[in-house]
């Protein structure tokens, strides 16, 4: 059987003022009115044989985690919660989830890594995809599933593909590096989902992450789990958690296994990450504006306005992002979204 794990912890800086500490990316609702989470809950729960989804979050996340999923949960499937004391990156996260499902059911069982704050337009692309990784999983592969890429972007992992085999993982190369890997066209970027047996993973995190998967199930052994009916919860051991190394699966194993292998595939994939990536999802005006809620636009141009709120009005702007709050709002050049994050910095250090 299949278990989807779903990671809940990245916090979204270049959303502002939309993603807060304790709004998170995944919470962000799109214009359909359905969360990236729920979506990505979704998507993991209409898999073919899968009847429990197991999701690794942090505790002060977890009622409303609990709560988006419980809206859109019509089939009723299981739900297992991993809570953190404070997040660790995904390799902690990955062992704890790999360690309590294969307690739960057995080594045998496939993980199916997904992240909660991604978009995938083509589910049933994605559907097929997730087959094939199954069955490489299952002869002990570690499968990411490589993504055609589009520009020398760094904040991804990069694939050296032959086949299904990686002759190279490279996680957050620099531009020089990344642009020679798009010009060779050899090179996937890694979507950040993975797919393999709890018995891989166990050996895997041995082999090349001790340290990590010591300090887990040290944590794991001393952690408290409530489980009801349908549903179980486990909150990891603040003073052991805090002692596994802060340190993701992409540095901690991909670009070390050898065991790694690769579905290509054509999904829609999005990380969505910037407020260029979510105006995109919403069908522009003749004058290319793009605006989900209110707002009241003159002679504008190629602009971005949310607003759930208030009434936005724009008269002769071209190429801004609007993003209303109650409480901030977000004026940026649309060419320069990605350095919203600097004011998530300074917001930070005042605090
Ligand atoms: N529970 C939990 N705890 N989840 C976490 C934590 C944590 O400490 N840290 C990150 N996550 C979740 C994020 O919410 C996201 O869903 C996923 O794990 C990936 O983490 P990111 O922090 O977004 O990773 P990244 O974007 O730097 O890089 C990864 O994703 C890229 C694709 O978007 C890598 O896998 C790259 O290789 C990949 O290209
Ligand atoms: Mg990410």
């Amino acid at each position: 059987s299949t278990v989807p794990v779903i990671l809940s912890g990245g916090r979204g800086a270049r959303l502002w003022p939309v993603s807060r500490e304790l709004h998170p990316k995944p919470f962000i609702r799109l214009a359909d009115g359905a969360s990236l989470l729920q979506k990505a809950f979704l998507r993991a729960a209409n898999l073919p044989g899968v009847s429990e989804v197991l999701t690794v979050t942090n505790r002060d996340l977890y009622f409303k985690t609990a709560d988006e999923y419980n809206e859109v949960n019509r089939r009723r499937t299981d739900l297992g919660f991993i809570l953190e004391t404070e997040g660790r990156n995904t390799a902690p996260a990955i062992a704890a989830a790999a360690l309590t499902v294969g307690e739960r059911h057995g080594e045998d069982t496939v993980l199916l890594v997904l992240t909660a704050d991604h978009l995938i337009a083509d589910l049933d692309a994605f559907g097929k995809a997730v087959e094939q990784a199954a069955g490489l999983a299952g002869q002990g592969r570690v499968v990411t599933f490589g993504i055609k890429p589009e520009s020398p972007e760094t904040g991804y992992g990069y694939i050296e593909a032959d086949g299904h085999d990686v002759l190279r993982f490279v996680e957050k190369p620099d531009l020089q590096t990344a642009r020679e890997y798009l010009q060779s066209g050899r090179f996937l970027w890694n979507s950040g989902m993975f797919c393999l047996t709890v018995r891989t993973a166990l050996q895997e995190l041995e082999a090349h992450a001790p340290e990590v998967l010591a300090a887990v199930r040290a944590t794991l052994a001393a952690s408290n789990t409530i489980a009801g009916d349908g549903r179980y919860q486990i909150d990891l051991a603040a003073a052991e958690f805090a002692k596994a190394p802060d340190i993701s699966i992409d540095y901690a194993l991909m670009e070390k296994t050898h065991k790694a292998a690769v579905v290509s595939c054509a999904i829609g994939w999005s990380d969505v990450g910037s407020w260029n990536a979510i105006g995109e999802l919403v069908e522009p005006d003749a004058s290319g504006n793009r605006v989900d809620g209110n707002a009241m636009l003159h002679e504008a141009h190629n602009c971005y306005v949310r607003s759930h709120d208030r009434l936005v009005a724009a008269v002769g702007v071209q190429d801004l992002v609007i993003v209303d709050t109650p409480d901030a709002v977000l004026v940026a050049d649309r060419h320069r979204v990605q350095e919203v994050k600097h004011i998530v910095e300074r917001l930070r250090a005042d605090d």
